[in-house]
């Protein structure tokens, strides 16, 4: 499935085969190991597919036992790729998903696979354009149970959102997604530290020191909580994110500061 998946002819022909055959409604599941998505989706489509399901699982190493020099899993004092998925594939699956679900030549129904483990990644998943969702790392964890949770939780969001059916929620999220040369590229935010709420760890300071624009400081002679300089300051949350006391940092809106104050 994925050495074909990754060639759109072969992919368009052999759905094509299944479709002169089948009774039922052929699903075309789309590997996840391609540069673009929307090739094999539209592949899909021209050999008649009546839906596409999409993640399968992705290429990969997962680990490399450092003593006898052999990557897991081994068979045999060798390995070979596994199948990367669970939550940690759940973005790509997203990204994908979206990709399709705003491709105006492709149009066909959308199975969302890939990382679901709870109502709220289902819901992401139709938001972002699924008709449908799947779900087998997390019934392989936790048993079949876990759908009576998805069921429940999706059932209550629809009721406080004021959704009467899936339908409804189909693609909601959709025309928000673009790329990025369509947002609005004067949109500008700054980190704000609150006193109040910061334990002094510091630990913001070193990521935007070393991972950012070095513009948080420590002036004990202003105050315990470092300082954030606004002028310098590009809005990247990556002191938010480090920060491990909830509040201690937000991200405000703003207009572009410069020095000279315009
Ligand atoms: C152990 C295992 C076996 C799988 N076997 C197949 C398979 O035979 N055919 C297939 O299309 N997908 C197979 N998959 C991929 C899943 O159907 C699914 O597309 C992928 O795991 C992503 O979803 P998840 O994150 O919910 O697991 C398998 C996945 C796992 C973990
Ligand atoms: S948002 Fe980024 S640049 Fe701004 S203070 Fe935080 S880490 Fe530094
Ligand atoms: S990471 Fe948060 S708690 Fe730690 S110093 Fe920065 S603002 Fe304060």
């Amino acid at each position: 499935g994925s050495a074909v998946g990754q060639e759109p002819k072969l992919l368009e022909l052999i759905t094509s085969w299944v479709k002169e055959y089948s009774k039922v409604p052929v699903i075309v599941k789309l590997t996840p190991n391609i540069t673009d998505i929307n090739r094999p989706g539209e592949a899909a489509k021209r050999g008649n597919g009546d839906a596409v399901s999409l993640i399968n699982t992705i290429k990969s190493l997962i680990t490399v036992d450092i003593e006898d020099f052999v990557p897991y899993p081994k068979v045999g004092g060798r390995s070979t790729n596994g199948g990367y998925c669970g939550p940690a594939v759940k973005p790509i699956a997203l990204h994908m998903v979206a990709s399709l679900a705003r491709n105006e030549n492709f149009g066909l129904p959308i199975s969302g696979i890939g990382g679901i483990s709870n109502w709220r990644d289902a819901v992401e998943f139709i938001l972002m354009g699924s008709t449908t969702v799947q779900v087998c790392t997390a019934v392989m964890h936790y048993g079949y149970r876990i759908v009576d949770d998805l069921r429940d939780g999706l059932s209550d969001y629809m009721d406080r959102k004021g959704f009467k059916s899936v339908n409804e929620m189909v693609g909601k999220a959709v025309p928000n997604f673009t790329e990025w040369g369509e947002l609005d590229l004067d949109y500008h935010h700054v980190a704000e530290i609150h006193p109040d709420k910061c334990i002094n760890c510091n630990l913001c300071v070193v990521a935007c020191e070393d991972g950012a624009h070095q513009c948080i400081s420590v002036k004990p002679e202003i105050r315990l909580a470092p300082i954030v300089d606004e002028v310098e300051c590009v809005g990247c949350n990556l002191c938010e994110l480090v920060c491990p006391s909830p509040g201690a940092i937000t991200m405000r809106k703003t207009k572009r500061l410069t020095y000279a104050g315009h």
